[in-house]
């Protein structure tokens, strides 16, 4: 008999009688002549209730079932007298697959995140981590499907790099070198490695799409990311995903168009299609969650500019760790009180002073701001961060010159700039932080299947 998911089986309006399932005991109580079991095996949230008759010829095993334990089971679906669930199964056998000893972790209904992530090889067996994950999934395809419908071109980025895309540090290195050796020569000698020149891991997927956005048109790049800064907080990761779209012939208006669309979409997806797994954090783990996500699927994005934030921000009555002035960049407290408290709903903030920002970006006639665009949502700050890039190549130029960058190293993207140059747009989207934002879930490690963080690197 081939075996039924469960979550196909509670969908199903009539009994097929008799169905084969494969699964984790989550629950087991027993009465004198009945033993109950809830299972699950991770297709949805809800469990399916097994019930063994003590007439079953392997009864004195099945009584020795523990939470955790692997079964195989075939009985019939019959219609469930209990509250809340329309299907039961009744046992006709019962094959164990694999015991769980006493030692299985997750016995209690309830653990801690924290004591969670030093088990994050099971975590994905509890309700909370499973419904994460399956939205994580979802959520993944449905970013594929936004572009899919939109004739965007899905480009696969190299992950392995020889530039460093924001003319800034904080890069993984890749060689490979040997230290030992190195250590006795006293220095690296690039020469002699792998490339023949330094290269890192890749900070982000943006040069590579907008070569491809000035070949294809509309492209995405959606895969891993990585950054070595030393920030240890609940919304940074040292190995994340972002999804990257880079458009030609978009501005920056077209650019945060595309922006809200993307995450009303993403989010009216995750709703419709997940709506148990979502359900779970809306009552369980967020109570303002509704709210929010009414608001961002039901509002209109706020739009300002870098200099009206700052304006909004010196004049406001809260009191901030961090002053800010024209030429600071914001810290999470400004972005969250700007999205939170002031606008109560996501805001774009536009032209950003050139002086905090990269050389791609857009010099505006003022010579003094950039085109940059990041947008802030509540409860979390900074989701997107992009803008519309320098298409002019004299511009690019001298900006490149005034921030010493070395011009040689990105010959390619110069040459983009010389053969049919056409103005462009494209920005970056945490794909964890959107998780965070749509579940509640306020830590990033929390939404990653394997976290990477300063200092921890477990799994
Ligand atoms: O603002 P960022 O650094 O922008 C870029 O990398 C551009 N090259 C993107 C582009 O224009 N194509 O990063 C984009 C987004 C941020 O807004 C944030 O949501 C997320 O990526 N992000 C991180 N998420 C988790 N951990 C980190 N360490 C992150 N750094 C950035
Ligand atoms: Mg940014």
């Amino acid at each position: 008999m081939k075996r039924t998911k469960i979550n196909n089986l509670l969908k199903l309006e009539n009994t097929p009688g008799d169905v084969l399932i494969k699964g984790w005991v989550r629950t087991k109580r027993d009465s004198k002549e009945f033993s109950f079991m809830e299972i699950n095996d991770g297709s949805a949230l809800k469990n399916i209730q097994v019930i063994a008759n003590s007439n079953l010829d392997n009864y004195s095993d099945i009584e020795k079932i523990t939470t955790g334990t692997s079964v195989s089971i075939m009985g019939k679906l019959v219609e469930s007298p209990g509250k809340g669930q329309k299907w039961e199964l009744q046992a006709k056998n019962i094959d164990i697959i694999n015991i769980a000893p006493e030692s299985y972790p997750l016995q209690k209904k309830r653990h801690s995140d924290e004591f969670l992530r030093t088990i994050a090889h099971l975590r994905p067996r509890t309700n909370k981590y499973g419904a994460a994950f399956r939205i994580r999934s979802e959520m993944a395809f449905a970013i594929h499907k936004f572009y899919k419908e939109k004739g965007f071109r899905y480009l696969t980025a190299p992950l392995i790099t020889g530039s460093d895309a924001e003319g800034a540090g904080e890069m993984f290195r890749v060689t490979n070198l040997d230290p030992k050796r190195v250590k006795k020569q006293g220095e690296m000698n690039f020469d002699q490695d792998f490339f023949g020149q330094e290269s890192n891991l890749t900070v982000s997927g943006q040069l590579s799409a907008e070569m491809f956005a000035l070949a294809l048109g509309d492209v995405y790049t959606f895969g891993p990311t990585f950054r070595a800064e030393n920030s240890n907080t609940s919304r940074h990761a040292a190995e994340f995903w972002m999804l990257e779209p880079e458009m030609a012939f978009c501005d920056l208006n077209g650019n945060m168009d595309h922006g809200e669309e993307l995450v009303k979409y993403l989010t009216q997806h995750a709703m419709d299609e997940c709506s148990d797994d979502m359900a779970l954090f809306s009552n369980f783990v967020d109570k303002s969650l509704k709210k929010r996500i009414d608001t961002i699927l039901n509002s209109e994005f706020e739009r300002i500019s870098y200099t009206e934030a700052i304006d909004i921000l010196q004049k406001s009555k809260k009191k901030f760790e961090f002053k800010v002035d024209f030429g600071t960049d914001l810290q999470s407290e400004h972005e969250r009180y700007l999205a939170e408290d002031y606008f109560k709903k996501p805001v774009f903030l536009t032209n950003y002073p050139k002086t905090i920002k990269p050389f791609y970006m857009r010099m505006n006639d003022d010579d003094k701001t950039v085109a940059a665009v990041d947008l802030l949502v509540p409860g979390i700050g900074e989701l997107i961060g992009g803008s519309q890039r320098e298409e002019r190549l004299s511009v690019l130029d001298k900006r490149m010159d005034e921030m010493n960058l070395p011009k040689k190293d990105y010959w390619w993207y110069l040459d983009s700039r010389k053969f049919g140059s056409v103005p462009h747009s494209g920005f970056g989207l945490g794909f964890e932080r959107f998780l965070m934002l749509i579940t509640g879930i306020s830590n990033i490690r929390d939404v990653i299947p394997f976290p990477r963080t300063p200092g921890s690197i477990d799994f």
